[in-house]
């Protein structure tokens, strides 16, 4: 197909990508999500992976991937949330889990930055979702923010079993980015790996291989240079992101383009007949 020039969206990406961690489910994205998707395909986002972060959030991803091509959903309650992730809630997302729509579990993991649920609690229900994630094997999108020791441990401790494992957002060092490699992790960034600030961020990015590296945005936070003035964040501005790393790794956008959407295909069992 064709791709014309779209405003500030023009980024003629050659290939299709995948943005595997949106919030389509957020305002304002979620107002106007046919034009959100239309201005992605135009400019070369052409999959979408919807993340949950909450159990009404996550019925509205399932609900939303269940009406779009090449859209699927995630579930699980954010550790901001982990207060909220009784019994009743956990069994009530493993229930709509196992909707066809769903390919991961997750966001979970531990945000120890904001705090915003007591550490215990995030701990708790960081490991209730990896239990779930090993019953419907489906693999685990990982939130992890000033609490990454926290986070192996309790991965390595639970996590036997598990089909599949994505630190998404990451921006930690080169050494700890070898330490989910070693563990047969998956590794993905946002436009955070733009930002003029984030030099360990690209050092780790240039230190995985492509096939353990992802590509997300995020949104409707952190656009990515040269557009983080832009707000909201969407997946069409993901192609700057795609961009940065394609030179990170001495890969044209096609090379690019290709083994990363391999990767994703691959790490969330994507039907390759309907996507891309
Ligand atoms: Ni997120």
């Amino acid at each position: 197909m064709t791709r014309m020039p779209f405003g500030k969206f023009s980024s003629g990406w050659p290939m299709n990508l995948i943005d595997t961690h949106c919030h389509l489910t957020f305002e304002p994205l979620a107002d106007d999500v046919p034009a959100v998707l239309a201005r992605s395909r135009q400019a070369g986002v052409t999959g979408w992976i919807t993340v949950g972060t909450s159990l009404a959030d996550s019925r509205k991803a399932v609900d939303l991937a269940g009406r779009g091509e090449n859209l699927y959903a995630s579930v699980g309650i954010h550790p901001h949330d982990a207060k909220d992730a009784d019994d009743a809630a956990m069994a009530a997302l493993k229930e709509i889990a196992g909707s066809d729509r769903v390919v991961a579990i997750g966001e979970t993991g531990l945000d120890f930055h904001y705090n915003f649920s007591k550490q215990p609690e995030q701990k708790r229900v960081f490991a209730a979702h990896l239990e779930m994630a090993k019953e419907l094997g489906l693999p685990v999108i990982v939130h992890s923010r000033n609490a990454f020791e926290e986070t192996l441990e309790i991965l390595d401790r639970c996590g036997d079993g598990l089909v599949g494992v994505v630190f998404h957002c990451f921006g930690g060092s080169a050494e700890q980015a070898g330490l989910l490699l070693g563990r047969g992790y998956c590794i993905s960034f946002t436009g955070v790996v733009t930002f003029k600030n984030a030099q360990m961020a690209r050092e780790a990015a240039a230190a995985v291989p492509m096939d353990r590296l992802m590509v997300e945005t995020d949104c409707p936070y952190m656009s990515p240079e040269p557009v983080r003035s832009h707000k909201p964040n969407e997946p069409a501005l993901m192609v700057h992101t795609a961009r940065l790393l394609a030179e990170l790794k001495g890969l044209s956008p096609e090379q690019f383009a290709e083994q990363s959407t391999a990767t994703a295909m691959r790490f969330f069992r994507l039907p390759s007949a309907e996507t891309l």
